[in-house]
């Protein structure tokens, strides 16, 4: 089994990003050989991070609960919204307090806005971080344009071309979390 949770990247009220989340949640808990669970970072309530948690020995446990997670999965979704032409800080706030848990793992992102562009200075953000923690942006990307219309009350997604690009996202997330586990497990070294 692999194990890919969804981190919920907004804690705002009346958070749209919570039905895009839910989705991923769904569309993974569906497939083979996956384990997934819902990461979100409201209820997780992490504080502000005045240290990374490697470097402190009174972790907080919700800090430390954040961490066993990461470390425990074989790839990690993020749903985030677009803010100010970036992430939200109560994300970045999370992201920073870890490193190793990341190494060399597949990262799925999942944008979200509230207008035609789809959260694209998001994306192109989280990648960069990504990458700076040691994670594997995969080159696949999800963006939910204009998020109000795009589910119907049921959380199904209103535009068929939508779930189509899904599938080819996840597709391709499975298909890098394969590919990277299989590696991380024969314990290979940098060179
Ligand atoms: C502080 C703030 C800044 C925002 N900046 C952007 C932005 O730069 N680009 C964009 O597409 N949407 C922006 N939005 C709108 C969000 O895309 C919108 O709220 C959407 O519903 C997803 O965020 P949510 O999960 O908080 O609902 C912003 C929203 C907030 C609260």
């Amino acid at each position: 089994m692999y194990f890919i949770p969804v981190i919920l990247g907004s804690i705002r009220r009346n958070r749209e990003s919570a039905k895009v989340a839910q989705f991923a949640f769904d569309w993974l808990r569906q497939l083979d050989r996956v384990r997934t669970e819902l990461l979100d970072l409201k209820e997780l309530d992490l504080p502000m991070m005045e240290e990374r948690l490697r470097f402190r020995k009174d972790g907080p446990a919700s800090v430390v609960e954040f961490s066993a997670k990461i470390n425990q999965a074989d790839s990690i979704v993020i749903v985030s919204p677009e803010y100010s032409g970036g992430y939200p800080g109560v994300l970045k706030n999370a992201l920073d307090y870890l490193k190793s848990e990341y190494q060399r793992k597949p990262f799925g992102i999942i944008t979200v806005s509230a207008v035609e562009t789809g959260g694209i200075l998001c994306l192109n953000g989280l990648r960069q971080v990504v990458l700076h923690l040691g994670g594997v942006p995969i080159p696949a990307s999800l963006m939910v344009a204009r998020v109000q219309e795009s589910f119907d009350t049921e959380g199904n997604p209103t535009d068929p071309k939508f779930t189509l690009n899904a599938r080819k996202f996840f597709d391709e997330l499975m298909w890098f979390t394969e590919a990277l586990s299989a590696r991380r497990s024969a314990k290979t070294t940098a060179t």
